[in-house]
């Protein structure tokens, strides 16, 4: 189907017919998140994934987000519309070499950034997301802590914890190459503005911001401030959703970089042809299924 409209009328009813729900995240592209039941971050997705009753979960986002759906409800239908819409950040942990640095530390608990896949969840004590990063490490007794795989993450949690954070060096691909120059010309630009930075962004642009916060926590930091233009540092996705919540304020995106191909496979086309033929599905290994959701479900119980 080419013409927009009669895409978005039959994606209604299959959407109907299927007892489905579109869950997307903020970074899709915007005619994906104005069709969606419910756009969010990682950690409103997963909430919503654990308790939708829905049969049919069509998740417009990358694989793992899917994955942990399908860890979480394991009784649904879980439909990724591009199979090949992954994270490689999530990809830049194995299990392997998760053991071998396990066997070094010992004594370390390890937190897992829901950017992983199920297998290495399931290497994993707890999870966590950006929104909730500092309250799980905070929830942790021990004072040492294997971060995976976010090594800004890790470097953002030693700097606003007291624990010692044993890192892995992986990163994402979209925020890692924000530049604190970029950021400090938009700055120049529009000086009244604030300048908001999501923790996957490297130190130096971390060091340069007024707020350090994941994609939920930039509404939440917006709608208390009083500011009228923000310099945004996350993919630029999450324009469309503040545009529409804030209309009255202005988003400046500092870089044309800030976007995520990955997330960006995901088509309305698509979501309407995996609505047609309930496919591709993500599922898990039972095995790991069971242990990743342990280490989930503790993050969902961090208050
Ligand atoms: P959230 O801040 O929405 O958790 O997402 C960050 C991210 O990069 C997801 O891929
Ligand atoms: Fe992965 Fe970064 Fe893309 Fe999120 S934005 S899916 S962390 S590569």
């Amino acid at each position: 189907i080419k013409d927009f409209n009669t895409l978005h009328s039959e994606i209604n009813k299959l959407r109907k017919e299927k007892n489905a729900i579109i869950l997307a995240h903020y970074y899709q592209r915007p005619e994906i998140q104005d069709i969606a039941d419910f756009v969010g971050d990682s950690f409103g997705l997963s909430q919503k994934a654990a308790q939708t009753d829905a049969d049919v979960i069509v998740f417009c986002g990358v694989h793992f987000m899917a994955e942990s759906a399908a860890i979480l409800s394991p009784d649904k239908i879980v439909i990724l519309p591009e199979p090949k819409a992954g994270c490689p950040m999530a990809d830049m942990a194995d299990v392997d070499s998760l053991r071998e640095l396990k066997k070094k530390h010992p004594d370390a608990t390890v937190v897992g950034y829901v950017n992983t896949t199920a297998a290495v969840k399931a290497e994993c004590d707890i999870c966590c997301t950006s929104a909730n990063v500092l309250k799980v490490v905070n929830s942790i007794s021990n004072n040492k802590i294997i971060y995976v795989p976010d090594k800004n993450m890790a470097d953002y949690i030693a700097k606003m914890t007291d624990k010692t954070i044993i890192p892995w060096e992986g990163y994402c691909y979209t925020h890692d190459r924000l530049t604190k120059e970029e950021v400090l010309k938009a700055y120049e630009d529009y000086p009244h503005a604030k300048i908001v930075v999501h923790p996957e962004c490297p130190r130096e642009v971390v060091e340069v911001a007024h707020e350090v916060t994941g994609t939920s926590g930039m509404f939440k930091y917006i709608e208390k401030t009083d500011a009228k233009t923000y310099i945004i540092g996350t993919e630029e996705g999450l324009g469309h959703a503040l545009r529409k919540q804030f209309p009255d304020k202005e988003f400046i995106f500092p870089s044309k970089n800030l976007i995520c191909a990955n997330m960006k496979a995901n088509t309305l086309e698509k979501v309407y042809k995996s609505l047609l033929t309930l496919e591709p599905v993500i599922t898990v290994d039972e095995e790991i299924r069971l242990k990743a959701k342990k280490a989930l479900d503790r993050m969902l119980e961090v208050k």
